[in-house]
C-alpha cells in the first residue's frame, strides 16, 4: 500500500530519563526532575474527587489558572499563555517566529525540545559553547548573526544544574540585538535559593523581547498532568493564542495548578527538603570523588572525572538494583557524567546506599 510522502527531518528524537528496567517490578526513578514530594495534598484532593465532570471539554483559555498565575506572581492574565507542560509552549513559539533559513542560538548543552521543536519548524539551529558546563554569554553573543531570531536559554540549566547570574543574564539582554527574541525557561526557578539568582519572570516580565516559560511540572508535581505557561508581550500572547490548539490543558491539570498555587506551605517544604538532600548527596559523593554542581534545582550533575570509577559503570551498577540516572551520553552528549535528581528521603537513602556499595 503506498501513502502520501511525509517529512523526513534530521533530528535525534527526545528519550526522556528512563523509568523502568527489565524484570524489576519496584524502581527508584531519579531520572527525569520530577518533584520529590509529589503534589500538594490540596492538589491531591481536587483531582481525587469522584464527582469530577470530564464529559464536557475544559475551559479553553485557561481563565482561573491565569487568574492565580497572575495573583501569585504578580504579573498580568492577559500576557500569560497556558500549555500542555511547558514543551508546548516551546513549540508555540517555535511555530510562531520561526521560518525556514532563521536561526536559534542555543547553549550547547541545553534542554533538547528547543533544538528539536526548531528543527522541526526548518530553522537552523546554532549551538554556543558553555565555558565549564556554564552558559557564556559571550559565546551566544559570538554565535548571533542577522538571522538570528530567538536564543533560548533555561536558567538553571538543564542538565547541567549551572546558572547565570542576574548581572549576566541583564547583561545578555544588553548585548543582544533588540529584535531578538529571549527565551528565558525558569523550569526550576522555585528552588533556587542563591543570592545572586534573579528568575527570568523577576528580571524581564515587562520586556517586550523577553518570553519566558514555567512549569507545574517540577516543584509543583504536576508533569504527569501536562501543565506550563508562558510570559511575553500581549502581542505575542495573542498571536500564541491563534496557533494555539483550541483545548490544550485538560481540566485536571487546570483545577490541580489552581490548587498548587494556594499551597505556599508545601511549596516551601519541597524547597527546604530539595536543599537539605542535595547539600547531603552532594557531599557524601565528594567523598568518592565524584564531583557536582554548585547547589541549585533539583538535580545535580555527577562528574565522574576524579573518580576510580567511570559513570557508566556506576549508572549500570545503580541500574541493578533497581535505581535510575539519566545517562547524559543520550541526547545530550556529555560524556562520563550523570544527572541525578533529588528524590524523596527514601530514595535518597536508598540511593546512598547503594552507591556506597558500588563505589566500595
Ligand atoms: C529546562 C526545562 N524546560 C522545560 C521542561 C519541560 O517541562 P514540561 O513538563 O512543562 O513540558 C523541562 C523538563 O525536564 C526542563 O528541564
Amino acid at each position: 500500500m503506498t501513502v502520501p510522502k511525509f517529512k523526513k527531518f534530521n533530528i535525534e528524537a527526545y528519550k526522556p530519563g528512563k523509568s523502568k528496567i527489565q524484570k524489576l517490578k519496584k524502581i527508584i526513578k531519579l531520572s527525569a526532575n520530577e518533584s520529590a514530594l509529589g503534589m500538594s495534598p490540596k492538589a491531591l484532593k481536587i483531582i481525587s474527587n469522584k464527582k469530577l465532570k470530564l464529559e464536557k471539554y475544559p475551559d479553553g483559555k485557561s481563565e482561573l489558572l491565569r487568574k492565580e498565575i497572575s495573583k501569585k506572581y504578580k504579573c498580568n492574565k492577559d500576557k500569560v499563555i497556558c500549555g500542555a507542560g511547558s514543551d508546548e509552549v516551546i513549540q508555540m513559539i517555535c511555530q510562531l517566529f520561526l521560518n525556514p533559513k532563521d536561526e536559534v542560538v542555543l547553549p550547547k548543552y541545553s534542554f533538547l525540545m528547543y533544538r528539536i521543536y526548531a528543527n522541526i519548524v526548518g530553522a537552523k539551529v546554532v549551538f554556543a559553547k558553555e565555558t565549564n558546563y556554564k552558559i557564556s554569554v559571550a559565546e551566544i553573543i559570538k554565535k548571533v548573526t542577522t538571522r538570528t531570531k530567538i536564543v533560548f536559554l533555561a536558567n538553571p540549566n538543564n542538565p547541567t544544574g549551572t546558572y547565570l547570574t542576574k548581572k549576566e543574564l541583564l547583561e545578555l539582554r544588553k548585548k543582544l540585538n533588540k529584535n531578538i527574541l529571549l527565551v528565558v525557561d525558569d523550569a526550576y526557578a522555585e528552588y533556587m535559593k542563591n543570592k545572586d539568582y534573579k528568575s527570568g519572570l523577576d528580571l524581564f516580565r515587562n520586556k517586550e523581547n523577553v518570553f519566558i516559560l514555567r512549569t507545574f511540572s517540577k516543584i509543583f508535581g504536576l508533569a504527569s498532568l501536562r501543565v506550563g505557561w508562558g510570559y511575553g508581550s500581549k502581542k505575542i500572547i495573542n498571536a500564541l493564542n491563534i496557533i494555539r490548539p483550541p483545548f490544550n490543558v485538560n481540566q485536571l491539570a487546570q483545577m490541580a495548578a489552581v490548587e498548587s498555587l494556594k499551597d505556599s506551605k508545601f511549596i516551601e517544604k519541597s524547597i527546604k527538603h530539595n536543599l537539605i538532600f542535595a547539600k547531603k548527596i552532594k557531599s557524601f559523593l565528594e567523598e568518592y570523588q565524584i564531583g557536582s554542581n554548585d547547589i541549585s534545582a533539583n538535580f545535580l550533575l555527577l562528574d565522574f572525572k576524579r573518580s576510580r570509577y567511570s559513570a557508566k559503570f556506576f549508572y549500570e551498577g545503580l541500574k541493578k538494583k533497581g535505581i535510575i540516572l539519566r545517562a547524559t551520553e543520550d541526547g545530550y552528549h556529555i560524556k562520563n557524567k550523570l544527572r541525578l535528581t533529588i528524590g524523596s528521603k527514601n530514595e535518597n537513602l536508598a540511593f546512598m546506599n547503594a552507591a556506597k556499595t558500588i563505589l566500595g
